[in-house]
Parts: structure tokens; C-alpha cells; sequence
């Protein structure tokens, strides 16, 4: 789906960038130019960027039980 209309830049693209280092809107501007028309997009990016990071951090397990015990 379409994340950034004017720039056609969709929610696959920023998670790509995300999971490449751009894990702030900045970084994104410079590497899609996210929110660079209208800006209407800008907090609709900034979701992606933390959807993106909780989802790794999930998909990467929790080690609360090892953690616990320590
Ligand atoms: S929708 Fe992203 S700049 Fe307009």
C-alpha cells in the first residue's frame, strides 16, 4: 500500500529502508524523499518506521524468562 502518495513510495519500500538504518523520518527523506510535497504522509511514514522496529524486535524473539533470572 501506498504510504507516500506524491512520491509513490510504498509501506514495503520504508520497511526496507528501516531495516537498512533510515529509522527516522530524516533518514527517510533522504533515502525515498518521503513527505517531500505535501507532507501529508509524514506521520503515516513515522508508523511504518515503528511498526517495522517492533516487528523485527518480536520476529527476533524475547529473552524476558533469561533476562528474569539474571
Ligand atoms: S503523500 Fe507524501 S509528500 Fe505527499
Amino acid at each position: 500500500m501506498y504510504v507516500c502518495i506524491c512520491n509513490q513510495v510504498n509501506e514495503r519500500a520504508i520497511a526496507e529502508a528501516v531495516r537498512s538504518g533510515a529509522r527516522s523520518l530524516d533518514c527517510l527523506i533522504t533515502a525515498l524523499d518521503v513527505a517531500t510535497c505535501c507532507g501529508k504522509c509524514a506521520d503515516d511514514a513515522r508508523r511504518v518506521i515503528d511498526n517495522t522496529l517492533v516487528g523485527d524486535a518480536y520476529a527476533g524473539g524475547c529473552d524476558l524468562a533469561t533476562d528474569a533470572a539474571a
